[in-house]
């Protein structure tokens, strides 16, 4: 077969390891791509968001499946239009990656269908929403802006002041432009996070491993918001009876939501939780692989990823046996430092070649390029670094090791990922 990968960052560096370890691959392609994916799947100049582009380059080259890994394109409708070329394609279409594209639509589907999530209002008046601020909210309280905003559309507000800024922020100012037309408010909920993502074909709904995302710039969860800095899998905190009641009550009635109201959901759909002391409940939902989950999902994910993918397609998943192997997996982020606001880039990445034939061990490129034939930092996220090992701990311990195996000038990285394991006390 030959595969085309939508995506440049490291989730589709990691979509990438796995089709080129299913033996019924023989080409891969990957529009745009980087540095590190350029190592395993030929990269194309073309951009996620060009669709006919895509499209015909697809056609082309007689791609027998195309796999979509970023939100924004998705969002965007490019299966739709891959499915009207008569093209197969994985990823939900434009009707169901609403799901992550309009969170007002994500909250209705949710109450409608009863699904655990926090309390909310909806807003499509700047005057409504500090009305509502005024005499109903109780602090600390969340807005997000409707739409997609790289993650960074949720304010956490402590107080009233605070909160009428955000509306400012976000409806007035645009800050997050039209993602910003409206905008939800809710209840702030305490607990634990825990992503969970999932196989779908329109249908069924399988779960894969879970695992937790560090979004925080700093140790400590301290700093900005990014587009995470790590991540373990799985996390301890996510029970076998957490999940029990995760099956029934948010996968199950989700996949049967979709489905009644027309959008049948085909792709991944990335569940991220918050276990609270009142219950387990939807924080929001993605129409894609997490970045930085896919990163310590996938390496321990034992089925040939092209068979699941294809069974999702055709509707047959429940006839899929999915399995993860019984250890654990930490991915440490090296970034640029003063990642998320300003960092320089250009500086050559030296050691890469420590993890050749190394296994169980990867380098993830989220942010690279090759200039003057030398893999250089292209982002703010350069690399994922992430290993395996029997346990947490000892998966930790070898993703740190294998963080030494990399320089480059302004390498800077958290050095607290996966410090929560030692509170659940597991290994
Ligand atoms: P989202 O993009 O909806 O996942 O929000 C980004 C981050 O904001 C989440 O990962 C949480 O850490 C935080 N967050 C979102 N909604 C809430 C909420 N209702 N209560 C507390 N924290 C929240
Ligand atoms: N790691 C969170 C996300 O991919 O949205």
């Amino acid at each position: 077969m030959k595969v085309l990968i939508v995506g440049s960052g490291g989730r589709e560096h990691a979509i990438a390891q796995k089709v080129s370890e299913s033996k019924r691959v023989d080409k891969i392609y990957c529009a745009p791509g980087n540095a590190g994916i350029a190592e395993l799947a030929e990269c194309v100049d073309i951009k996620a968001m060009e669709f006919d582009k895509l499209v015909a380059f697809a056609k082309e080259n007689a791609i027998d499946l195309t796999i979509i890994g970023m939100d924004d394109p998705l969002v965007g409708g490019v299966v739709d239009e891959f499915e009207k070329a008569g093209l197969r394609v994985f990823g939900p279409r434009k009707n169901a990656a609403i799901i992550e594209g309009s969170k007002a639509f994500s909250k209705d589907l949710m109450k409608k269908y009863n699904i655990p999530t926090a309390a909310y209002e909806t807003f499509e008046d700047a005057d409504a929403a500090v009305a509502y601020l005024e005499t109903k909210a109780v602090f600390p309280i969340v807005l997000k802006a409707d739409g997609l905003a790289l993650g960074k559309g949720v304010l956490i507000c402590n107080t009233l002041e605070e909160a009428k800024e955000g509306v400012q922020t976000i409806m007035l100012d645009k800050k997050f432009g039209s993602a910003g037309n409206k905008m939800v408010i809710e209840e702030f909920m305490t607990g634990r996070e825990v992503s969970v993502l999932a196989y779908c074909d329109g249908t069924h709904i399988k779960t894969m491993t879970s695992a937790q995302d560090h979004k925080r710039a700093k140790d400590g969860d301290q700093g900005l918001n990014t587009g995470g800095m790590g991540t373990f899998s799985p996390s301890p905190f996510y029970t076998k009876e957490i999940d029990e009641y995760c099956q029934k009550e948010i996968y199950e009635k989700t996949m049967a939501a979709m489905k009644a109201e027309g959008r049948d959901f085909v792709g991944i759909l990335f569940c991220g939780l918050m276990i609270t002391p009142k219950g387990t409940k939807v924080l929001e939902y993605n129409a894609r692989f997490g970045d930085p989950e896919a990163q310590v999902v996938l390496p321990r994910m034992k089925n040939d990823i092209i068979d699941v993918m294809e069974a999702c397609i055709d509707g047959t998943l429940d006839q899929i046996d999915l399995q993860f192997e019984d250890n654990a997996a930490v991915c440490v982020v090296l970034a640029s430092d003063g990642y998320p606001v300003s960092y320089e880039k250009g500086y050559e990445i030296k050691g890469l070649e420590n993890f050749k034939d190394k296994d169980g061990y990867y380098a993830f490129h989220a942010g690279s390029a090759i200039k003057d034939g030398k893999v250089v930092t292209n982002g703010g996220r350069v690399i994922g670094i992430t290993a395996k090992g029997a346990t947490l701990q000892e998966a930790r311990a070898n993703a740190y090791k294998a963080t030494e195996w990399v320089n480059f000038e302004n390498k800077y990285m958290r050095h607290d990922i996966g410090k929560a394991i030692d509170e659940a006390g597991v290994n």
